[in-house]
């Protein structure tokens, strides 16, 4: 199985190879970059391209590890005890209250998989140390049904982090590292024709203009990112925004259009406008 790009995400030479290095490893492929670079993306172009199911699990601050394993559910089997009858006859089965994780889906899949585990780095510090074995011998022990549930298939798994947190070395060890980039204008340019085919380019290039000397301002708070950009320029298509509105005219700067899109805190907006004053004062 081979990685080699999809028309709706543009991804780089370096990116596919790292694709397909953690394929020929078979080892999980660490993605790091900056928020709105498509960390969480790749997993879906991966999957859709190669032709196979991408399975989800979006980790939060209180998601345990055992919960990508399977989770017995107590509460529905003491329910069932007194209810009696029907249900009754289900209480003596400890299986018919375990409730598969996305591991154990992978695992027992008819053919192969694509796990997403997305934002690892939001759960606790334990949490990728208690995925470790199962993740690099990709099986585990069900102690409830004495059972072991063994990968028929290894999966391809894509874990992605917004870096809140160091992980482990032990982790860090089984994995293939990629960092995604923040996308030079040439690549930037392609993935907005990629989302919008046919927007007239002088706009795209006015708007790239703005997009890139805004993400140079020293000391900016929150640098927009390439999903902000696409959301900026939704708007600009939506409003009918002529690009020269981009920049003022005769080179008095002001603040673009629909910059609410792109900086998102106040005092990047202050910083923004103190800088056009300036340059303003200095013509
Ligand atoms: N290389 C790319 N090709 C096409 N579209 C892209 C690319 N990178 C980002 N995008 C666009 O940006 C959006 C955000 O991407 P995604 O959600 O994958 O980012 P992320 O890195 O997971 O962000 P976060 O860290 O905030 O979760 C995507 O929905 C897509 O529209
Ligand atoms: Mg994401």
């Amino acid at each position: 199985m081979r990685f080699e790009g999809s028309s709706d995400y543009v991804a780089t030479p370096d990116l596919m190879l790292a694709v397909n290095a953690a394929i020929t490893l078979q080892r999980p492929l660490l993605i790091k970059g900056e928020p709105g670079t498509g960390k969480t993306m790749l997993a879906e172009t991966v999957a859709g391209a190669l032709g196979v199911p991408l399975l989800q699990w979006h980790i939060k601050s209180t998601t345990k590890a055992q919960q990508g394993l399977y989770e017995y559910d107590a509460v529905s089997r003491l329910r069932d005890s007194q209810l009696g009858g029907e249900h009754g006859g289900r209480v003596h089965d400890i299986g018919n209250y375990i409730v598969r994780g996305v591991l154990w889906q992978a695992f027992t899949a008819e053919a192969p998989t694509v796990i997403l585990i997305d934002e690892i780095d939001k759960a606790d510090i334990e949490f990728p140390n208690d995925l470790l074995r199962e993740l690099d011998r990709m099986e585990f022990y069900v102690y409830e049904t004495r059972e072991l549930v063994r990968a028929r298939h290894r999966p391809i798994v894509f874990i992605t982090s917004n870096n809140e947190k160091e992980l482990p070395d032990a982790f860090l060890r089984r994995c293939f590292f990629h960092y995604i980039k923040f996308p030079d204008k040439e690549t930037m340019q392609r993935i907005v024709d990629v989302h919008f085919p046919g927007l007239k380019q002088t706009l795209i290039r006015e708007a790239l203009e703005v997009f890139f000397d805004l993400r140079d301002i020293p000391g900016l708070k929150k640098k927009p990112s390439t999903s902000e950009l696409l959301d900026w320029l939704k708007l600009l298509v939506a409003e009918d925004i002529p690009p020269e509105a981009l920049h003022a005219k005769d080179g008095k700067g002001a603040i673009p259009p629909l910059h609410g899109a792109l900086l998102k805190n106040e005092q990047d907006v202050h910083l923004f406008e103190r800088l056009l004053f300036m340059a303003r004062q200095n013509r």
